[in-house]
């Protein structure tokens, strides 16, 4: 069976679930033959999540359902779908938007699909440091942005860090020469494509999840990624040179279904943006820590870590910030925004 076939037969088990068994309002239970109203019912919130249980948002959003079903008095109740197991991050966002589940952790390219104006926050090395992501994604000036795909059926909550990406192959790249005819897998959308090519490889779109066996079977050269998901996908098995071009530090996205978003009340919505909050601040600080133990990892099975004089590559991509950014007012704006937030 193809692994799309799966991933729509699960969105249609996860239909049925829900249909079974998360509802608003009141439940109705039988007790001694008498109807009576129980306590609210609780309503499941299914969030997709396309890495594995030790990724510091998996542990993230762990502890933000916790405390979603404490502080709500177990009107909502979280269940996280690991390993990508309800498809890729591209799937998911139209399960989401229909309804099917709930929530899910997408990068940032993958909803710039639905509005353009997403790129400038993830445009290659528009942070200085992971500090400066921070204050932009704590800040209020992407509130606008995350809001604008409601009308699609979903929009973003919190925008979490994702580390420095950087050029992993089967060889050392420390110049732009070095990536020529370079095949480099990149997120699924024009701005990734084009930034790779700017760096002097070969902008290669393609799933997470393909990567592997891709760069085994030669149809890639390489890929593009953190240091956990590298460590977490097992990529150092057929890329064993990873180099910190950190050209990228792109935010992952915690969408959520714009009419559940609408539907709770005043006093949950207050919780829960609370607790969103919260997990931006938990996420970043299990970020730090855990991408020491990946480098470990990695070290211990091989990997090369290469130091690389990031400017050719900057300068390189330098265009990209111009065409994002003279895209329209609103893109120049949010870009000086970005940027402002830098010291
Ligand atoms: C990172 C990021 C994911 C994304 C992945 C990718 O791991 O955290 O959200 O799916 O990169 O390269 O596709």
């Amino acid at each position: 069976m193809g692994k799309k076939m799966i991933s729509v037969l699960l969105a249609s088990m996860v239909g049925l679930m829900t249909v079974g068994c998360a509802s608003d309002g009141q439940a109705v239970t039988e007790i001694g033959g008498n109807e009576t109203k129980s306590a609210s019912a609780s309503t499941t919130i299914k969030i997709a999540f396309n890495q594995s249980e030790s990724h510091p948002q998996y542990k993230t959003l762990t502890e933000f359902g916790e405390k979603l079903e404490t502080e709500t008095d177990g009107a909502y109740e979280v269940e996280i779908y690991p390993n990508a197991l309800l498809g890729d991050q591209r799937a998911t966002i139209e399960l989401v938007q229909n309804g099917s589940i709930q929530m899910s952790i997408v990068g940032n390219p993958l909803v710039e699909n639905y509005n353009k104006d997403f790129a400038v926050i993830g445009l290659p090395y528009v942070y200085d440091s992971q500090e400066h992501q921070k204050a932009v994604f704590q800040s209020d000036i992407l509130d606008e942005l995350f809001a604008s795909t409601a009308g699609e059926g979903f929009q973003t909550v919190a925008a979490f860090t994702a580390g420095a990406r950087n050029i992993y192959a089967d060889k050392p790249i420390t110049t732009p020469e070095d990536l020529k005819g370079y095949k480099v897998r990149v997120m699924e959308s024009d701005t990734m494509v084009n930034m790779l090519n700017l760096m002097g490889g070969v902008g290669t779109p393609m799933a997470q999840s393909e990567v592997y066996t891709a760069i085994q079977q030669g149809v890639l050269e390489g890929g593009e990624n953190n240091e956990i998901t590298y460590v977490d996908l097992k990529h150092y098995e057929v890329a064993p040179y990873f180099s910190y071009t950190q050209h990228l530090m792109v935010p992952d996205l915690l969408i959520m279904n714009t009419d559940l978003l609408n539907s709770m009340s005043k006093e949950h919505r207050e919780v829960f943006d609370k607790l969103v909050d919260e997990a931006v601040e938990v996420e970043f600080k299990l970020w730090e820590e855990e991408v020491q133990t990946a480098k470990q990892i990695a070290e211990q099975n091989g990997t090369t870590f290469v130091d690389v004089d990031i400017k050719p590559f900057q300068e390189n991509c330098l265009p990209l910030h111009e065409s994002v950014t003279s895209q329209s007012d609103t893109t120049k704006a949010l870009y000086d925004e970005v940027r402002k937030l830098s010291k």
